[in-house]
């Protein structure tokens, strides 16, 4: 065990927040499931952030052991149990200072061939006991964010959750956005992501992504437009080995149909991943399923036309969800029949069978359950549901630089925490408006919202998981707010099936 090197799992990356840290999973789209937990954030005690900085992958436990019984002014011996404690752990609850930390799983595991991109210096979580601060709930700074480029496209898919009603260019040059990501490098910001409309029909998008990669930011990008040969040899000067394709059929009618294009665009998309195959990129497919593109021929054609690529690693389906910058007809028009949404997961199980070297899978969609059952059902499904990270350690910025809490709330003026132009993030961050909208100030006044009278309001809406606000805006209209999330076993019923 001396002699091994131990590492803090590169999976996981601690957040300093002023007077706290958290643990976080890191770039949670390349996570083995098998070595890390994925998509959570949990408080931990700085001083076990310090212990964890030790293990950065370089130096063997037996020279790490005496550093650490110097810095916690412990034996080695005891030095010793606190890393077993962490080695391989299971998810764990430790108490410190009277607090209880819910930490991770697999902290401490031995080097192998994936590395420690962040490292940290154990002292720069030293804290006064005065000073440290265990109660408030919202990151002091944000964690990540999103940019949405623009809303301009190559193809209109008509079953599209952005919001498209009027043409939205990048007004940021390059060197705008250079000036924001050197503020997100120096504010500790771990990922940027992009997504649009298309990064690749922003004039600028090689210099964006050479700005980003300059601070270590390496977005996920999706796209549908066949890029070529040359545009694929820039991606991988930047360093890049990976991109998500979106393709919703290898049917050249289907795709007229779906997404508006000619009948040459599939010829232009098999260009483009023999390309991206020529350079040694892994592809990953994403598959938006309606009513025109989800039959077993379509399916199993589309898996087949894939198969001849073997840089097409995995296919994912996304069944349409539904989104408030669509009409509920338009919704309505192109949702997948729930009698067909029942076969998916055996279509699915066949493919998987046939074309094996790919990983073939259904992402998570909105079921009836969670909208129409039982109270208990619904509240066992509602404490289940997924934590709003928007304004709470994330946010989105929109093509003129306007900083929003969530991608699908885009332009609405209520939702507009300020503008990365005018404003630092940190300020934009800490400005009445994010705080205001965060804490929920004025939201009540002159409401006859159900949550106004709500016993568990606060842990509900501010210091718990949140509710949606595009799921309310769904739900209740832009004007009721202050409504409940429509998922809450006490949520008024309302008269749209925006689920499966
Ligand atoms: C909004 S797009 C932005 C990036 C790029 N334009 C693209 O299509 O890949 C991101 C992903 O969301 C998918 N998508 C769009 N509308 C959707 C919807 N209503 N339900 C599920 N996925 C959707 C797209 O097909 C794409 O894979
Ligand atoms: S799914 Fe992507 S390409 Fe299609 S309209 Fe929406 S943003 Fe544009
Ligand atoms: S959504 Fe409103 S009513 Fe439902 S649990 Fe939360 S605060 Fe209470």
């Amino acid at each position: 065990m001396l002699e091994k090197i131990i590492i803090f799992n590169p999976y996981y990356h601690i957040h300093h927040d002023i007077n706290r840290a958290f643990i976080l999973n890191d770039n949670f789209f390349q996570i083995d499931n098998e070595v890390a937990k994925s998509e959570f954030h949990t408080l931990i005690h700085p001083i076990q952030a310090s212990f964890l900085s030790f293990f950065d992958g370089e130096h063997k436990l037996s020279e790490i052991l005496p550093k650490i019984a110097n810095f916690l002014r412990i034996s080695e011996e005891e030095a010793l149990e606190k890393v077993n404690m962490f080695y391989y752990n299971q998810e764990i609850n430790v108490e410190y200072d009277n607090h209880v930390f819910g930490l991770p799983p697999n902290l401490l595991i031995e080097k192998s061939n994936v590395p420690r991109k962040t490292k940290y210096n154990p002292s720069d979580f030293l804290m006064t006991k005065n000073f440290l601060d265990l109660k408030q709930n919202r990151f002091n700074k944000p964690n990540n964010f999103t940019i949405v480029i623009n809303n301009i496209c190559y193809t209109n898919c008509k079953y599209c959750y952005a919001d498209k009603k009027e043409a939205r260019q990048c007004q940021l040059s390059s060197m705008q956005f250079g000036k924001i990501i050197s503020d997100a490098h120096q504010l500790g910001i771990k990922q940027i992501d992009i997504t649009g409309g298309e990064l690749f029909l922003y004039k600028e998008w090689y210099e964006l992504l050479t700005e980003l990669k300059n601070y270590n930011y390496f977005p996920y990008i999706s796209t549908k437009v066949p890029i070529n040969e040359q545009q694929i040899i820039k991606l991988k000067g930047l360093g890049y080995d990976f991109i998500q394709f979106s393709l919703d059929s290898a049917d050249p009618l289907t795709l007229t149909d779906l997404l508006d294009v000619d009948e040459n665009y599939i010829s232009k998309v098999k260009e483009t991943l023999s390309n991206l195959q020529k350079h040694g990129f892994k592809v990953t497919i994403n598959t938006v399923l309606t009513n025109k593109n989800s039959d077993r021929n379509q399916l199993n054609q589309l898996i087949n036309f894939l198969n001849k690529y073997e840089n097409v690693k995995e296919v994912q389906f996304a069944v349409m969800g539904y989104s408030i910058n669509m009409t509920y007809e338009n919704y309505m028009d192109y949702k997948m029949k729930k009698s067909k949404l029942a076969e998916l997961d055996k279509i699915v199980d066949e493919l998987q069978s046939v074309y094996s070297k790919k990983k073939i899978a259904i992402a998570g969609f909105s079921e009836e359950k969670e909208y129409v059952a039982s109270v208990s059902e619904k509240t066992k499904s509602f404490n289940e549901r997924a934590m709003c990270s928007g304004n709470f350690n994330s946010f989105i910025m929109l093509p003129n630089g306007d900083v929003t809490i969530c991608e699908e709330l885009y332009f609405r003026e209520n939702f507009i925490m300020g503008n990365l132009l005018e404003n630092t993030i940190d300020e934009v961050w800490n400005s009445d408006k994010a705080k205001n909208l965060f804490y929920l100030k004025n939201l009540f006044e002159n409401s006859h919202s159900i949550c106004k009278e709500c016993s568990i309001i606060d842990e509900c809406r501010i210091s718990g998981l949140g509710v949606c606000w595009t799921e309310i805006i769904g739900a209740y209209g832009e004007n009721n707010l202050s409504y409940p999330d429509p998922r809450c076993p006490h949520a008024p019923t309302f008269n749209k099936e925006v689920y499966y």
